[in-house]
């Protein structure tokens, strides 16, 4: 197929265009740079041995999406692009809602007019709120507890409105638990600006002397030593899974369809913190400080839908997720000081 991935420049667009590639698709990627890098093409390149186009543009923009859709004949859109970042969204709310709402409905338009109808769109745990019970599975009720989870929420309404309404579409909606790692060559990975939200990223840095210590927010929650526990899932194998579901949501007779993405396995921060030192062979300084805000103890998902009705499971383990992170870190490291 011809997949056009818009935020395929990002963290987990990147890792998705090389998995695509290596299951026989075309790419062409669709991005407004906001927060990737052009350069990544060039690795892409290096990684697939093809030349991936990338087409700079918003996803706000119409008449950017038709070109797009049209110029390269697209039969599917994988829709990554969005703002992600939960602190700025409590502050800058209507710049999610713009970016995330206004974007996917300008997108929703565009294929539309364009007459393409399979998408495959990025959504989060995030939905499940405060977990009731565990492991999640994809009937768990749904809240948003910041913006960003309320601009996922609310995408995944309109597109259960939009599948309603017209049998011709085929959507996946894919929640994706707590992506982690990098591609193997380590040539493309999680390269946030500023400094990280994300436990993973936050980890490499201060491993690779760029940040002191990593915070440990909290060590009295209700988990076995007392830190946070998160579904962490190799990117790979996240990237793996939208093919799956690409494939399964095309050849489906469903106009909608909703899978996890998750390993179904918990860590926390300090099993996190002691595997990437113990693979590694490095140091990872921390401290423990206050809870923060809006966190809760343990998310992690039941993985059994997308097991059954994709084929699909995670199979990299913790120390794939730890080493392949600090691989694309010296990568980096080894880029700043050319
Ligand atoms: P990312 O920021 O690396 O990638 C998103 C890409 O979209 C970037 O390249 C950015 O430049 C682009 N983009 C943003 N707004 C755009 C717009 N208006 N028009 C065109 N391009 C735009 O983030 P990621 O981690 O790769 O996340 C991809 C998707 O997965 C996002 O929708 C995110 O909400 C979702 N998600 C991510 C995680 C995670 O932990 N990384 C977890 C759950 C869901
Ligand atoms: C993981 C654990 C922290 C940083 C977020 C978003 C979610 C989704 C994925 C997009 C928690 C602890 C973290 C640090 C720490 N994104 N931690 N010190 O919070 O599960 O999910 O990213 O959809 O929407 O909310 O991931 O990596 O931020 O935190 O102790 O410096 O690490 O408290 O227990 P989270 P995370």
């Amino acid at each position: 197929m011809k997949i056009l991935l818009t935020g395929g420049a990002g963290y987990i667009g990147s890792h998705v265009a090389t998995a695509l590639v290596s299951s026989g698709h075309d790419v062409v990627c669709f991005d407004n740079l906001s927060n990737s890098d052009a350069a990544v093409m060039d690795r892409l390149e290096a990684i697939t041995g093809t030349a991936i186009p990338l087409v700079e543009g918003d996803i706000r923009d119409r008449d950017a999406m038709r070109y797009v859709l049209q110029e390269y004949g697209a039969e599917a859109v994988i829709h990554f692009a969005g703002l992600k970042a939960v602190g700025e969204s409590v502050a800058e709310p209507i710049k999610y809602y713009d970016n995330n709402v206004r974007g996917t409905l300008t997108l929703l338009e565009a294929m539309a007019d364009c007459d393409v109808h399979t998408l495959v769109f990025s959504s989060s745990a995030t939905v499940y709120g405060q977990p009731q019970y565990l492991p999640l599975d994809e009937n768990h009720p749904t809240s948003a507890t910041n913006p960003y989870g309320r601009t996922k929420l609310m995408i995944e309404e309109m597109l259960r409105d939009v599948a309603a309404a017209d049998s011709k579409w085929r959507i996946a909606i894919l929640r994706y638990f707590n992506p982690v790692g990098a591609h193997d060559s380590g040539l493309i990975g999680e390269n946030p600006n500023g400094i990280p939200n994300n436990l993973m990223p936050f980890i490499s840095r201060v491993a690779a002397g760029r940040l002191a210590e990593l915070s440990v927010f909290g060590d009295d929650y209700d988990t076995p030593d007392g830190t946070g526990v998160r579904d962490y899932i190799h990117v790979v194998d996240l990237a793996e899974g939208h093919v799956a579901a690409l494939e399964a949501v095309a050849k489906s007779g469903q106009p909608i369809s909703t899978w996890n993405l998750g390993t179904g396995q918990g860590y926390s921060v300090l099993e996190m913190v002691e595997a990437f030192e113990r693979i590694n062979d490095v140091s990872v300084p921390y401290r423990i400080a206050p809870r923060r805000d809006g966190d809760v103890a343990s998310c992690f998902a039941s993985p059994e839908r997308a097991a059954r009705e994709l084929g699909w499971k995670a199979n990299r383990d913790l120390d794939a997720m730890c080493a392949s992170s600090w691989r694309f870190e010296r990568m980096l490291a080894t880029r700043n000081a050319d």
